[in-house]
Parts: structure tokens; C-alpha cells; sequence
């Protein structure tokens, strides 16, 4: 176990509020947002008389459900600033996210909203275990992807030391973080995974980082994750989420002394759980899509957002927010096979039980008559002899049937042999034709 985190005396008052206190600044800054963005943004203006809703109707929280959905489809099809309320000379920054198909999405902020992206993010931070004083190793990618400034910007505004490495060239990050002992590192967890072979590719104990503290997120991953993480490391994991739709990173965080799933920062963003083919609003413990609404934004005020992410809202711990459960995956990267619904999360996990294999793996689909075929590609430890790879094989695809209830493919690889990302990491090769 990693050394545990003293408490935070620096938390803020809304953070410790009482969840009457937060619900009403919900209503009044949700009647601000709907307002704002029916006056300001032809879409919503339009959306919202087809739906027969005025902002005068949002009279309690609950009334939030009569309002339409926003997809990503609307943000492309009012590319590139159709959906700013304010004046374009207002917005300060662009983000944009490279979207697999088509044109990008983009997303500004006013001066206002990246001083709200910063204090939600240094919250984040905070809540994560770090402190001002703290070097923080960023390495979540500078750009247009909003991980690598959101994490700078949050980073700066707590008073860490900032390291804005960015993603990439893997053996420099070693070096600096060897050279420079941060305390924490922001970073996709498939890209430490990276770092953690190079830093022992180079002789280094990972164990014997300086690191305390990794911030990941951007991507899916699962308890088991973490489990193997800390223990490479010697440091806490923990998760954190968030969409440029909505701000970037800092929508959502584990607080380290819990580890219990992601307090929503819920005086900012205002969350739902729906049905994905329904739509119908879900109680609280069930799971289904996330929906959110921003509460403050200024540039470009999000109204019922469609996610696509798979999650429960659950009641607060170490904070009066609400938590979300640890994300699934989403909506678009399910894999149905053979009428057996399977995310690449659940995958992870037996991976991770086995020690032959490393946590280096892809979902590879491909097509065979009518049938759709699923192999799950992994890399052999290096200290894994063939025969234990061969058995590794047998045993996933066992755990696989056993659990998840389906025949799949699986193939070990040599060490290395997976494509590796900087960033986000490819779970899910589609190989079937079009
Ligand atoms: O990934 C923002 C971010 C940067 C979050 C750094 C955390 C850290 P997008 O590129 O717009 O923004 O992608 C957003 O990534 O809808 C989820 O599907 C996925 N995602 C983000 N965080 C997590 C997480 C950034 N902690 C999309 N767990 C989201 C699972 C995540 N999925």
C-alpha cells in the first residue's frame, strides 16, 4: 500500500456544503444557464419552441427533463462556432476534439469559463491527494485535445510545479521524471503502463519513483488497473474524467481517501442518468447514459448533453457531490457478439488476473460469413515462457466464456508487439467489412 495522504485542510466551501445548500445554487445557475443559452444560441432557441419548454418553465430541478437533448451531431452540424452565446472576440481559447469521422467538434471558453476550468481542475487535483508546492508531471497531450493545458491550467491555479511535458518521446519522460522526482503525474493510464516499461527498460525501479500521486483518465479503466498500477508503483491511482463538450478533464474526480468512484463536480455541471434507447430520466443507483448540463459556462453552454458514457450516479462520501461509478465504456464501443453485449473494460480485468500476460491488449473484430468474431490480442509478459503464454491463452478464453458468456479469440503476442499509444489507447480494431 502507498504511503496514505494526509487530510486537506484547503477544500472549498462548497465542498463542504450541505446538499440543500448545493441543490438550491443548482436551480438558480441551471435557470441562469437555460436562459442563457436559449437567448444567445439559435439552436437552443429553436430546439427548445419545437419542444414547446421556455427557461420560464424551469421552476425545480426535475423540470430540466422537459428539455431536449443536445448531441454531438448538433455540435458538427453547427461546426465551427454556430453554438457560442457570446461574441466570437469573447472566446479566448479553442479546443476541438479529432473526432474519428468528419469534421472536428469545437468547443471555447470565455476568460471566465477557463478560470472555472481551472478551479475545477485544481480541485481535482487537490481531491487526488496533491498539494500547492507539489511538481506535477504532465503528460497528457498539449493541443487541441483539452487534457494537457486543462491539466496545466488546474495544476498552475493550485501552485504546483508544472513539468508540461505533453505525450511522448517516452524515454525523455523517464529521464525527467527521474532528474526532476515529481510528486504527481497527469497522464492517460495507458501511456504510464509505456512509462512504466521504459522506466524499466532503462534498469529503473518504478517502485522507487518519487511519484505519489497519478491523475488518470481520458480513457476507460478498472479497479484492476489501479490494483496493478499502485503496486508497480508504489503510488495512489486514481480516476479522472471529463469532455471537451463540457469543459475537458475536472468534470469529475476520486478523492484518494476514498477510492470510491468520481465525485461529479456538481455546482458546475449538473448530471443525469438515462435510458440510452429510451431516454427516460433513471433513479439514482441505476446505470445508463450520462447526461450533463453546464451550470456557469459562458462561451458555450451545454444544455442535456448525451455523453454516450456508461455509468451509475451514486450518493456523496468525502464530498456532498454525487458520485459517478467508475466509467464502463461507452455506448459506441460496445461490442455485441452473438447477442452478448461486452466492453473492452471487462476484458482488462481477466487480463489482469493472469501473470503470464501483461495489460497490453487490443479487441480485434473481424467477420466471418455472417458472424462477427471477436479476438483479443495481448502481449506475454517478458518473463513468460512459451508454454505459459500457450496456457495464458487458454485461460482467458476460458474466463471470458465463464463470465461473460461468449466464445472469443485470443491470441498472445511477443512483448512490444501491440501498437502503443501516447494518449488514448485503441482498445477496439475493427476489421469487419463495410
Ligand atoms: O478526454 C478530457 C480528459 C482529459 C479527461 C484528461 C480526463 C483526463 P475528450 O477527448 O473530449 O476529453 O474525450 C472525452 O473520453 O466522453 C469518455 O468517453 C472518455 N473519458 C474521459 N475520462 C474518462 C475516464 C477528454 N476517467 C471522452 N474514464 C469521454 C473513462 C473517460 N472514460
Amino acid at each position: 500500500m502507498p504511503a496514505p495522504i494526509p487530510p486537506d485542510h484547503g477544500l472549498e466551501p462548497i465542498e463542504t456544503a450541505s446538499v440543500d445548500e448545493l441543490r438550491a445554487l443548482q436551480l438558480e445557475r441551471l435557470q441562469w444557464s437555460v436562459r442563457h443559452a436559449y437567448e444567445n444560441v439559435d439552436h437552443y432557441r429553436k430546439a427548445f419552441e419545437a419542444a414547446e419548454v421556455h427557461p420560464d418553465d424551469i421552476t425545480e430541478l426535475a423540470d430540466l427533463a422537459r428539455l431536449p437533448f443536445t448531441a454531438k451531431a448538433t455540435l458538427r452540424d453547427n461546426y465551427p462556432f454556430g453554438m457560442f452565446a457570446v461574441p466570437r472576440q469573447q472566446v479566448i481559447r479553442v479546443h476541438a476534439s479529432s473526432g474519428t469521422t468528419g469534421r472536428p467538434t469545437v468547443v471555447g471558453y470565455t476568460r471566465n469559463d477557463l478560470d472555472v476550468w481551472a478551479t475545477v481542475v485544481a480541485r481535482s487535483i487537490r481531491a487526488a491527494g496533491g498539494r500547492p508546492g507539489d511538481i506535477l508531471h504532465n503528460a497528457y497531450g498539449y493541443g487541441l485535445f483539452t487534457g494537457g493545458l486543462g491539466a496545466h491550467g488546474g495544476a498552475e491555479k493550485l501552485g504546483c510545479t508544472v513539468v508540461p511535458v505533453s505525450g511522448g518521446m517516452t524515454e525523455r519522460q523517464v529521464q525527467l521524471i527521474n532528474d526532476f522526482r515529481p510528486d504527481l503525474i497527469m497522464v492517460t493510464p495507458s501511456y504510464m503502463l509505456n512509462i512504466i516499461d521504459e522506466m524499466e527498460r532503462q534498469g529503473l525501479d518504478p517502485r522507487a519513483s518519487s511519484l505519489r500521486v497519478g491523475i488518470f483518465g481520458a480513457e476507460p479503466w478498472t479497479n484492476e488497473m489501479r490494483t496493478s498500477m499502485e503496486e508497480r508503483l508504489d503510488m495512489h491511482a486514481v480516476d479522472i474524467y471529463g469532455l471537451s463538450e463540457i469543459i475537458g478533464p475536472g468534470v469529475a474526480q476520486e478523492c484518494v481517501e476514498t477510492k470510491d468512484g468520481l465525485h461529479l463536480w456538481e455546482d458546475h455541471f449538473y448530471p443525469e442518468i438515462i435510458d440510452p434507447l429510451s431516454g427516460e430520466v433513471l433513479p439514482d443507483g441505476e446505470e445508463g447514459e450520462l447526461v450533463l448540463t453546464s451550470l456557469t459556462k459562458e462561451a458555450m453552454p451545454v444544455i442535456r448533453y448525451r455523453t454516450r458514457d456508461l455509468t451509475r450516479l451514486l450518493p456523496g462520501t468525502a464530498r456532498p457531490m454525487r458520485r459517478i461509478e467508475k466509467i464502463t465504456g461507452r455506448t459506441d464501443d460496445m461490442i455485441i457478439l452473438r447477442g452478448v453485449n461486452l466492453f473492452p473494460t471487462q476484458i482488462e480485468e481477466l487480463v489482469l488476473k493472469i501473470p503470464a500476460l501483461t495489460p497490453h491488449f487490443q479487441c480485434v473484430l473481424t467477420r466471418r460469413g455472417n458472424m462477427d468474431e471477436l479476438t483479443v490480442t495481448v502481449e506475454r509478459a517478458e518473463h513468460a515462457t512459451a508454454a505459459e503464454a500457450a496456457e495464458a491463452a487458454v485461460h482467458v478464453r476460458q474466463l471470458v466464456k465463464r463470465t461473460i458468456g461468449v466464445t472469443v479469440g485470443v491470441e498472445v503476442k511477443e512483448p512490444f508487439a501491440i501498437e502503443r499509444s501516447v494518449g488514448k489507447m485503441r482498445r477496439i480494431v475493427d476489421n469487419r467489412p463495410r
